[in-house]
């Protein structure tokens, strides 16, 4: 018989199957036991009761305990009030294995109680919606760059150059070459191949050593970068915003039930999809000062300040032209101020950055003395400055941070739940 998933039920209404899942929960009486199967897909409920099978299952049910994984066969009922629309009027029950105290259990649990259960925590009701939401967040930014097409073209994990700056690198021996970093971003790999392809993105694991212990930074994340040929920071800002919408639409669109068992309200993300806000660093400074914020200009905006600043809107915000001392190297000079740069950063009411851009820095001079102020090697460089050598272009692209894209629209306050197994300064295992 072929294989039947939960998700797939009602195509099986009235008809009589076998079915493979784990027992999520179970409740009865002395007439009447439920339980609520699942297996990833879905959960259902089945219905046991000696009338409808007979003692030997009803003695097996009462054994049941949570996660248990059985094998049942049973009729399927129109049920118009669940979920599924149908109901299992279980026949049969075969025990696969009995678990003995499953330690997640109805009662709260601790953060890092369940981190360190994370393999088990995953099958839980609220863990499995964010996990269903980031794989539709992933699906949807592959489809916007296909449906223009983009180039999908990997960045190297294993790199010999600094991609943002040199306070968070992890390094790895590297046989007689001296250290190898793991990637941070993978831009300039991306720049490389912008020049080939013309319109590209990479999508992969990035890793940071961030000592800071906050909700919103992992040591291992996910990026998707995209870089475009002959973009300037207006374009890359205008791609960045119909990227970011037609994600939350898709997600609106193929994610109803997990939005709802997660109590994020449709409403409130329709709030991304209204035309976003856009600020100069200069007038982002004035706006703080007159909020009371004793930010000095010049100076990055802090994690409170991304907060004070987003209040007054509903909508993302980006914030440009910050102050070159406070952005990566490889980002282009403002023609007209010269300490500041062509540059974005995507700022989420209530939460901050989601996605950071700029306009690449095309001209070998500046950017080789760009690499030299920044205190790093040009030899280290040398390819990437090939790209300013042979036919150098205007070109500008963004990154945005899978893990903080999935808590802004699942509205999950920390990024650790945001990905299925979260590296942090603190956590490695499991
Ligand atoms: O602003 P960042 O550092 O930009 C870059 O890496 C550029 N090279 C991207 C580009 O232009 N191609 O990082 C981009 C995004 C941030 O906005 C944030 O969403 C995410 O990556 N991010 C992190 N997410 C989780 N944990 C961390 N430690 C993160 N650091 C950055
Ligand atoms: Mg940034």
């Amino acid at each position: 018989m072929a294989k039947i998933w939960l998700r797939d039920i009602k195509d099986h209404l009235n008809q009589e199957v076998w079915l493979k899942g784990w027992v999520f929960n179970k409740r009865g009486s002395k007439k009447i036991q439920f339980i609520e199967l699942r297996d990833g897909t879905m959960v259902v409920q089945g219905i046991v009761t000696i009338n409808d099978s007979n003692q030997e299952t009803w003695d097996v049910c009462s054994e049941l305990t949570q996660e248990s994984s059985i094998e049942i066969r049973a009729q399927v009922v129109e049920h118009p009030k669940s979920v599924s629309g149908c109901e299992l009027i279980i026949k049969e029950i075969k025990v696969i294995q009995i678990a003995v105290d499953f330690p997640i259990t109805k009662k709260e649990h601790g953060p890092d109680f369940l981190l360190k259960r994370r393999h088990l925590w995953l099958r839980s009701r609220l863990q499995r919606s964010i996990m269903h939401v980031r794989s539709q967040i992933i699906k949807a930014l592959h489809n916007f760059f296909h449906e223009k097409n983009y180039t999908h073209m990997d960045s190297p994990i294993l790199t010999g150059t600094i991609g943002e700056e040199g306070s968070t690198l992890f390094s790895t021996e590297y046989f007689d070459k001296g250290n190898a970093y793991l990637a941070q971003t993978g831009q300039l790999y991306l720049e490389a191949s912008c020049a080939a392809l013309g319109k590209v993105y990479c999508f992969g694991p990035t890793f940071r050593a961030e000592k800071s212990k906050t909700r919103r930074h992992l040591t291992e994340f996910w990026m998707l970068e995209a870089e475009v040929a002959f973009n300037n920071n207006e374009d890359n800002m205008d791609l960045q915003e119909e990227m970011f919408k037609y994600v939350v639409q898709h997600v609106i669109d193929t994610c109803p039930l997990q939005l709802k068992s997660l109590g994020r309200k449709v409403e409130d993300l329709q709030k991304f999809i209204q035309p976003f806000a856009k600020l100069s660093y200069d007038d982002a400074v004035d706006r703080l000062h007159e909020k009371g914020s004793k930010i000095v200009r010049g100076k990055d905006l802090g994690a409170e300040d991304e907060v004070m600043l987003t209040q007054d809107y509903e909508m993302p915000v980006f914030i440009y032209n910050y102050p070159k001392s406070c952005k990566a190297f490889y980002m282009k000079k403002d023609p007209n101020n010269s300490e500041r740069v062509l540059c974005s950063d995507l700022l989420v009411p209530g939460y901050g950055e989601v996605i950071g851009a700029s306009q690449r820095e095309d001209d070998l001079e500046t950017l080789t003395q760009n690499i030299i102020d920044f205190g790093l090697n040009p030899e280290s460089f040398d390819w990437y400055l090939d790209l300013r050598k042979y036919g150098t272009f205007e070109h500008s692209g963004f990154g945005i941070g899978l893990e903080r894209t999935v808590s802004v629209i699942t509205g999950v306050k920390h990024i650790r739940e945001t990905i299925p197994f979260p590296r942090m300064m603190t956590h490695i295992e499991p």
